[in-house]
């Protein structure tokens, strides 16, 4: 029996390197697909935008990515999720796409002192897909959310462990570890790229939960379900765009260990974004 495959690319996109986190755990989940990640720095912070403006930079995105023959694609932005996910679905009937939200049912698994943090951006926290997340997975629990503005443009600019992002975090979590939260929950796929502070400040006792993992999964389970895999034996490979200063995407693909992936740059015109 022959297996079918499907060698076009998988798009990713964020507002910025934030999916990069989700990115490099699909690039490793499945190594011979190849990986078109979008990022719109130009528009960054997503977070402290309005849910429709959101929502047309989600729509122009996935335009883009599907005139470059995506097969999927995977919304590595909570922000971007929540303001767009459910229209995209409907604007684009039976295409695959895989959106980001809080991961509010691991924390609540695993609580031993019924109250769990969430962190995530303001943007994120006004939508209807967090209320549904809490209301569906949180009922018996105690959920703090905490928006931690001005975060996402520190993560951006490389203050990845700086007197002032220190500061920043601990003012959004000591309150929540006063509560006695034992999960925390990054709702916002830039938070990863400050884990090594984040737990500095919250100490062992508290779970840090990102979905990244979880949604490679996803991925994988969706590509083999609808017969989209790559050949097993392809080689794989992440190429990157940012409407923005590409200086930015270097830096973290080499801590992320993509050090060798090429970014090229975007532009915007109007809606229309051009991916050359
Ligand atoms: N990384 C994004 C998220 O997951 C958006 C951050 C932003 O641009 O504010 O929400």
């Amino acid at each position: 029996m022959t297996v079918a495959h499907d060698d076009r690319p998988i798009g990713i996109f964020d507002s910025g390197i934030g999916g990069l986190t989700v990115a490099s755990v699909i690039r490793q989940a499945l190594p011979s697909e190849r990986l078109l990640y979008f990022g719109d720095t130009a528009h960054m912070p997503y977070g402290q935008r309005h849910l429709d403006e959101v929502r047309k930079f989600s729509f122009g995105i996935v335009d883009a990515l599907r005139r470059k023959h995506c097969k999927m694609v995977v919304i590595a932005c909570n922000t971007a999720s929540a303001a767009a996910l459910s229209a995209l679905r409907e604007a684009h009937p039976g295409y695959l796409f895989v959106g980001m939200e809080p991961a509010v049912k691991p924390a609540v698994e695993h609580t031993r002192t019924g109250t769990v943090g969430v962190i995530a951006t303001t943007a994120t926290f006004q939508s209807e897909l967090y209320a549904s997340v809490v209301e569906r997975f949180a009922q018996d629990v105690q959920v703090l959310h905490q928006p931690c503005p001005g975060l996402v443009k520190q993560i951006e600019a490389g203050e990845l462990d700086t007197p002032l992002t220190e500061e920043m975090l601990r003012g959004w979590l000591q309150p929540m570890l006063d509560k006695h939260i034992d999960a925390l929950v990054l709702g916002c796929t830039h938070y990863p790229i400050v884990r090594p502070l984040i737990e500095r400040i919250v100490g062992p006792g508290v779970r840090i939960v990102d979905p990244a993992p979880a949604i490679a999964r996803q991925v994988q389970r969706l590509l083999e379900s609808y017969a989209l895999t790559s050949m097993p034996t392809a080689k794989g490979s992440l190429t990157c765009w940012t409407s923005g200063e590409p200086s930015t995407f270097h830096v973290l693909l080499e801590r992320l260990g993509l050090g060798s992936t090429e970014v090229r740059a975007a532009q915007w015109s109007g809606d229309v974004l051009n991916l050359p």
